[in-house]
């Protein structure tokens, strides 16, 4: 029986995992889910699965080291997600950034040495390489971050590393390209602006629009976390893409097209500060095991601009009340 630890289990891209493993192993595996329930954590994400007998949720910090050794006891793999996630946000306070994602990894690194846990998997991003013009980065070139998020994932990342190497933890190192898919917290480029679309609000538009993400479905990024946890070797770092690179101005076309809005919804507003202006990385290191991706771009974002449009009920009340205030405040625009 393989029994996990999946922290940050509530929001995007754990619970995504989470609905993954169930799919696909059902009673033959165990998960504990610890999550803080912050603005991006959401049961409404696990609806499906809270019920299981082979599904814990514990509400918490990964910053509480008392927590977090009750979580781990009798776990064989920790799949850390749990972080502060967006770069917007970590402009404007990176103070959580630097507790969640840096000193909550160190105590996650610090149970699992005790526990001995089979498997540790820092869910890194390719955000630490920083921007890159031409090429793709390699899991061996250096990393410049640009924002605060990255800069703290940059740190865990690095971390998680020293850990395999001073305390022989058999830790891997992800470094995914950006994801989209069904439960993506709605201030995410492709959530947000399919359901401001649908609402009719304009798309702000950073800068000329022109700065290239390489986009993933999430179930494959899943996947890909699956595979390495078999198939990666300890101590090695992983990039992982879905080679779909893309401007935003073609995402936010493609949206508008495929809900059928007029394109003077599209509104070019301020540049983020230290907006990167294209991420790309080579994924030759886990192609070379035998993993890639399986959805094609069209047919996931077609499925995934569907899920939006018939899952109101999921998205409609995290635009509202406290949430929208905060925009209105931060950011001085609707949500
Ligand atoms: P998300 O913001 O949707 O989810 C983060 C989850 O972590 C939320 O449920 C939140 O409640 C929880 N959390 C935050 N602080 C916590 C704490 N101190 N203790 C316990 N739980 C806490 O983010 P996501 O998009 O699902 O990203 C998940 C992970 O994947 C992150 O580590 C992120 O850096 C990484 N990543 C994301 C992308 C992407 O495109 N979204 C790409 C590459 C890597
Ligand atoms: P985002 O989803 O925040 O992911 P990241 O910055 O981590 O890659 O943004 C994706 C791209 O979309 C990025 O180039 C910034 C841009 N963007 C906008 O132009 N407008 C927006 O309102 C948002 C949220 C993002």
């Amino acid at each position: 029986m393989m029994r996990y630890l999946v922290t940050g289990g509530a929001g995007f891209i754990g619970s995504n995992f989470i609905r993954y493993l169930f799919d696909k192993y059902g009673d033959g595996v165990e998960v504990v889910n610890v999550d803080k329930l912050t603005y991006a954590g959401n049961l409404d994400n696990l609806k499906d699965i809270s019920d299981r007998p082979n599904y814990r949720f514990i509400k918490g910090d990964i910053c509480n080291a008392k927590l977090v050794d009750s979580a781990m006891a009798g776990v064989n793999r920790v799949v850390n997600f749990a972080a502060e996630s967006h770069v917007d946000r970590s402009i404007g306070a990176p103070d959580d950034f630097i507790k969640t994602d840096i000193y909550g990894a160190f105590v996650l690194l610090e149970a699992a040495r005790r526990f001995g846990v089979e498997r540790f998997v820092q869910i890194s991003t390719d955000e630490v390489y920083g921007s890159i013009l031409r090429g793709s980065f390699r899991e061996t070139d250096i990393l410049e971050p640009s924002s605060p998020y990255s800069a703290s994932k940059a740190g865990a990342d690095r971390l998680a590393y020293s850990y395999f190497k001073t305390y022989d933890l058999p830790v891997i190192v992800t470094r995914c390209s950006n994801n989209y898919g069904p439960y993506q917290y709605p201030e995410k480029l492709i959530p947000l602006f399919v359901t401001h679309a649908i609402e009719n609000k304009s798309l702000p538009i950073y800068g000329d629009g022109k700065n290239v993400r390489d986009w993933i479905y999430v179930l494959d990024h899943c996947d890909a976390i699956d595979f390495l946890l078999t198939q990666g070797q300890i101590g090695q770092v992983y990039n992982i893409g879905g080679g779909n690179e893309r401007t935003n101005l073609e995402i936010t076309d493609y949206i508008l097209r495929a809900l059928g809005k007029p394109e003077n919804l599209k509104t070019f507003i301020a540049d983020r500060p230290g907006h990167d202006r294209r991420y790309s990385v080579d994924t030759e290191k886990i192609r070379s095991l035998g993993w890639q991706p399986r959805y094609s771009f069209e047919k996931a974002m077609r499925e995934t601009v569907d899920w939006y449009v018939n899952n109101e009920w999921w998205w409609k009340k995290l635009k509202t009340g406290e949430y929208r205030e905060f925009y209105k405040k931060n950011y001085k625009r609707d949500f």
